[in-house]
């Protein structure tokens, strides 16, 4: 039997004549960036992600840049992120110019290690970057208290959690402004690349608006320094089509995560992904680790199933980073998780029989 890591054609085919449907109204409209699509998208978004407004952007790292741009960050202040992350989180803050200041993970949720924050602020700290990796949500309310203390802004990275919650509120409503992403296997993807800029707050939504058009308020008047982050009018009627699916695929992925948790349990040498009590997970990914990771790798392709590794190098050990001097130790448990971490396939549509073969292959792995 053949288990992909990912398919989107089974959450895709049904879609299709929707997809034509939306392309064809864009067709008809002739009407290609920053139209009604985007609009109505980003109201759609709104709804879901319960905040007051979406600003939809070219893809998630923009958007975190966009963010942190609209809080007036840049040099010479400090920006805290987790050290274990997808890169982007640490690139957006390398684009402004200001100073990237990683924490070690947690090395049960892989989350932010909460507890290391407060060390790690200085006169010069304006902003936490919480990521809620894997689609976990990180302990916002133990952030939020850590921000609110300090007077740090917090800038959400929800590129793959679209849909969870801590303490029951969802990602993306806990920071002054959050970022997410629309790659296509992101949670929601688009058909190509985009992302978005929650927020409740109308001044950031103001600026946001600005700095994704060229920092135009009105055409050919440009009062900042401006990008062009704009989401185009095809993949705002995609994803429109797609976003009421959410809550349902969300729920599939948990759906099979749990029948992961449940066949894999008590395995020697297997951690399985731990979710915080306070917190939900919507299974972007499910993250084992294990020391024998390439043999366990090897053994799954030879059995037909592809398993991924996010991420294999740790940020700061990337030859992007190297400038900074963080040698090798210095975020054990980052270095601890890209050491041994294995994604395993989870998709909606995945079938029940690649699920349990796949649990099966595991377990020979093993016996
Ligand atoms: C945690 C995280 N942040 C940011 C991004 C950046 O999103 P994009 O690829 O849309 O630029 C991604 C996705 O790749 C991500 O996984």
């Amino acid at each position: 039997m053949q288990v992909p890591f990912l398919s989107l054609k089974e959450i895709h085919e049904p879609l299709h004549t929707a997809f034509t449907g939306a392309l064809n109204r864009v067709l008809e409209r002739s009407n290609y960036i920053l139209g009604p699509e985007c609009e109505a998208f980003e109201t759609a978004y709104s709804a879901f992600n319960n905040t007051k407004y979406t600003v939809a952007t070219s893809n998630g790292l923009d958007a975190i840049i966009l963010a942190l741009r609209a809080l007036e960050i840049g040099p010479g202040d400090e920006v805290i992120v987790p050290a274990h992350t997808y890169i982007a989180t640490w690139l957006a803050v390398t684009h402004t110019g200001a100073t990237i200041i990683p924490v070690d993970a947690c090395a049960d949720t892989c989350n932010i290690n909460v507890d290391l924050i407060e060390q790690s602020i200085t006169p010069k700290t304006k902003a936490i970057i919480p990521v809620h990796l894997y689609g976990q949500a990180c302990r916002m309310d133990k952030i939020l208290a850590l921000a609110t203390k300090h007077n740090l802004h917090v800038i959400e990275d929800n590129a793959q959690s679209q849909g969870a919650t801590c303490k029951q509120q969802l990602t993306g409503t806990f920071g002054i402004a959050s970022a997410t992403s629309f790659y296509p296997g992101k949670n929601i993807g688009a058909l190509g690349d985009a992302g978005a800029i929650t927020t409740s707050d109308s001044a950031i939504h103001k600026k946001l608006l600005m700095l994704r058009n060229y920092g135009s308020p009105e055409k050919y008047v440009h009062t900042v320094v401006g990008y062009n982050n704009r989401m185009d009018e095809m993949q705002a009627a995609f994803l429109s089509t797609k976003l009421p699916h959410l809550p349902a695929w969300n729920a599939e992925r948990n759906a099979i995560a749990k029948k992961y948790n449940e066949g894999l349990q008590n395995i020697e040498g297997l951690t399985l992904p731990l979710v915080d009590r306070e917190c939900t997970s919507v299974y972007h990914l499910y993250v084992l680790r294990t020391k024998k990771r390439k043999e366990f790798i090897a053994h799954m392709a030879a059995n037909g199933i592809t398993c991924l590794i996010h991420y294999p190098t740790a940020v700061h050990l990337q030859p992007a980073y190297k400038y900074l001097g963080f040698d090798k130790g210095t975020f054990p448990v980052a270095e601890e998780i890209a050491d041994t971490c294995v994604s395993l396939p989870l998709y909606p549509g995945i079938t029940q029989s690649q699920i349990e073969y796949t649990i099966e292959t595991i377990k020979k792995f093993y016996s």
